[in-house]
């Protein structure tokens, strides 16, 4: 039997074989087994005659490889405000890989176009239930049964008063009367209309019926001066409950264990009313947070201050200073996995000032600093309690591998995850993330790039490496 080394395969192959294996909850080595086995059935060999199909040509393209499309998802949009998130949640649906057909109601249509929704799917968007070329065969019907689940977002209160009565009237509605597939609702109205009697009398009745929601949140809403419980999930959360309903059991490769993440930046007060900062967005920790539970594990996320939705099903605890994002962290333990993608401050100043400091007319006043205790180096070295695997983040403007080989050392960590935070990368408080993996092995360190990827897709991967690592050490 011939065996294969991964490493030797083009740099191109490679890339989209760890982005498929990330995908699919998989190690590359199974991803390659999974692959061979469907390239080996008799029906599927083929398709090697026809080279524009497969999967290294659209890892080079940057598209997925069509036969990696498993699931499917018809997406409902309503005529609400929060038709316009609608629009990313297309995308973090295409995130994880679902097939996305889109269905927007008359009323959705005023607040986003059928244009968008097609550009971002990818497909034709349906609106008219009347439509001659989807109709010659019962395209409504079609689109109810061609699919493994469908999202209504967002859901109104008029759309959900119709599906609680049967109506049929429109495609979105008669697709939902027509389908025998899982519903995923996510509501969103105002907090008056959520209220409403007649609401609460549809929502009780769908909810017998066996349709599953999401939402609403409690939050400011559109409206000016209003607040209340009726703003829809944020398109994240929606599409990870979209991907419980479709992903197999088997693909929660960290269930049963505990992860500790920290995120965002620290604030280190001056004064009262001033502190010391950076741009750490939270993003990329928040990330890991969501793809850490999605793959069943049970997540602690201390975060700096940040201006992030709290991912679905973490348990937040929310710090300002170093200090107690130390003390956060050393409450949490003791944890299997600890990952530090925090930008917790160096330094804090010596002595804060009770009062807000005034300008005198005299000299500037002095900002005597001193060092903030060091958390990732900390449980790094910890003899109680050290996590099993301990991961920490260097955000470096220059020298990024060799600064990033000399802190896995100096902090006694066990991973690095390295990206160059140069202001022109846009890699700080953006969506998108380049990183090298940094894993050490005794005295070896070894070095991993990954292609560019959004925040989202690095959170997939690293977690796909971490179920991989503790695969490996209990097989
Ligand atoms: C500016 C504007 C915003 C609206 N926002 C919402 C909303 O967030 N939720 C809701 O249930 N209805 C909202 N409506 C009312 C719906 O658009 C209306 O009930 C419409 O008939 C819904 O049609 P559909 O359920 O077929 O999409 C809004 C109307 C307007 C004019």
């Amino acid at each position: 039997m011939a065996s294969l080394t991964i490493r030797k395969l083009d740099d191109a192959i490679r890339d989209e074989l760890r982005l498929r294996a990330a995908r699919n909850g998989r190690s590359v080595e199974d991803e390659v087994r999974v692959i061979l086995r469907e390239a080996a059935r008799p029906d599927a060999l083929p398709k090697a005659d026809f080279p524009h199909e497969n999967s290294i040509l659209a890892a080079k393209s940057g598209q997925r490889p069509k036969s990696d499309i498993t699931q499917r998802v018809t997406l409902i949009i309503g005529g609400g405000i929060a038709a316009y998130k609608a629009l990313d949640l297309i995308r973090r649906l295409k995130e994880r890989n679902l097939h996305v057909r889109v269905v927007l109601t008359r009323a959705a249509q005023q607040f986003v176009t059928p244009l968008a929704a097609s550009a971002l799917s990818n497909e034709r968007a349906y609106t008219d239930l009347f439509d001659p070329q989807s109709e010659f065969d019962a395209g409504h019907i079609r689109l109810a049964r061609e699919c493994d689940l469908i999202v209504v977002a967002p859901a109104t209160a008029d759309l959900m008063a119709k599906m609680a009565n049967g109506h049929a009237d429109d495609l979105a509605t008669a697709i939902l009367l027509a389908s025998d597939k899982t519903i995923l609702l996510a509501p969103a109205m105002n907090p008056l209309m959520w209220n409403n009697a007649a609401t609460r009398r549809n929502v009780a009745q769908l909810q017998r019926d066996g349709v599953v929601m999401i939402g609403p949140n409690a939050g400011e809403m559109a409206e000016r001066n209003e607040a209340g419980t009726g703003r829809m999930a944020e398109p994240t959360e929606i599409a990870e409950a979209a991907e419980a309903f479709l992903r197999p059991p088997q693909a929660q490769p960290l269930a049963g264990k505990r992860v500790l993440i920290t995120a965002g930046p620290t604030h280190e007060p001056i004064d009262p009313v001033r502190y010391i900062a950076n741009r750490s967005s939270g993003k990329q920790g928040f990330a890991i947070a969501a793809a850490a539970r999605a793959a069943g594990a049970e997540v602690i996320l201390v975060s700096g201050p940040v201006d992030l939705d709290e991912p679905h099903g973490v348990i937040v605890k929310h710090v300002e200073s170093a200090r107690d994002m130390l003390a956060a962290v050393e409450a949490a333990l003791p944890v299997d996995i600890a990952i530090f993608a925090a930008a917790v401050a160096d330094w804090r100043v010596v002595s804060e000032g009770a009062q807000k400091l005034k300008k005198t007319g005299a000299a500037l006043p002095p900002l005597q600093l001193t060092e903030n205790p060091d958390i990732l180096a900390t449980i790094s070295k910890s003899k109680d309690n050290r996590p099993a695997l301990v991961i920490g983040f260097a955000a470096e403007t220059e020298h990024l591998i060799d600064n990033a080989k000399a802190k896995i050392l100096r902090k006694g960590c066990d991973w690095i995850v390295a990206n160059d935070v140069s202001p022109s990368t846009g890699i700080m408080g953006g969506d998108d993330n380049t990183v090298h993996l940094l894993t050490r092995r005794d005295s070896e360190i070894d070095v991993d790039s990954w292609p560019a990827m959004s925040k989202d897709g690095v959170a997939t991967a690293l977690v796909a490496r971490i179920a991989e690592q503790f695969k490996k050490a209990n097989p």
